[in-house]
């Protein structure tokens, strides 16, 4: 096992679904894998691993946030061999032309963490961007399923709630879709050691307009997703 995660060396398949909220693996793996097998309970962050269409895929917790999300992500690639990791969950729109239930796949993640300006000694603002191979195949496999993807970029920020509406509306101006908050991290930490990595967001909230999915909303979202994100794992 390592640090986080209590799985042993060959229980984590090679191809990962990232979901923030651990109850989210469980249902993933319920609802869609067979022969699911939870291979971690450290911490309540639950991982489970199981075959898509006849393919091995893990689904692992990552917790919400960027500290969280680089350790899972960390300890996946460099303790378990994972090679590609695909973060989904939900994010508030910032665009006027997104709506309830969008989904969008992140190009590239700017981000107010100090992760990178740490890294990087202030020098360089590094540019965390998504696996081109993980976004085509995202954005083919939706066109197939009949789900447009709305492919461009993403703020990952620090904090939910923020007192900062002129510099989300700033963000806005500048392209930036949707606010989430692991993204970045991730993107940058699979960069590190080899691995790829996507985010695909079902648009839970629409953060200018003040609008929010109900639950039913949410899990006919999120079920979409997860298709999307399992038939790119696995392509
Ligand atoms: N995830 C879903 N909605 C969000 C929001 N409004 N801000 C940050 N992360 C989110």
């Amino acid at each position: 096992m390592s640090v986080h995660i209590g799985g042993k060396p060959g229980d984590i398949a090679e191809r990962v679904l990232l979901p923030g909220d651990p109850m989210r693996a469980k249902w993933i793996a319920e609802t869609f894998l067979e022969d699911a097998v939870c291979y971690t309970q450290v911490r309540g962050m639950l991982g489970f691993t199981g075959t898509w269409k006849g393919e091995r895929v893990s689904v692992q917790g990552s917790g919400m946030g960027m500290p969280s999300a680089s350790i899972y992500t960390h300890e996946l690639i460099n303790e378990y061999g994972v090679k590609s990791v695909i973060r989904i969950g939900s994010c508030g729109a910032l665009a006027d032309d997104l709506n309830l239930g969008d989904v969008i796949a992140a190009i590239g993640s700017s981000t107010d963490s100090n992760m990178n300006r740490y890294r990087f000694e202030g020098v360089v603002d590094y540019a965390p961007v998504a696996d081109f191979g993980l976004l085509r195949t995202a954005v083919e496999k939706g066109e197939a399923a009949g789900i447009p993807i709305r492919v461009g970029q993403i703020l990952a920020a620090d904090t939910f709630y923020n007192d900062r509406p002129d510099i989300t509306d700033r963000l806005a101006d500048y392209g930036i879709l949707a606010v989430e908050m692991e993204s970045a991290a991730i993107y940058t930490i699979a960069a590190r050691y080899k691995a790829k990595a996507l985010t695909i967001l079902t648009v839970s909230d629409h953060i200018k307009r003040g609008e929010a999915m109900d639950s039913a909303q949410r899990e006919q979202g999120f079920s979409n997703m997860v298709k999307i994100g399992l038939d790119t794992a696995i392509a």
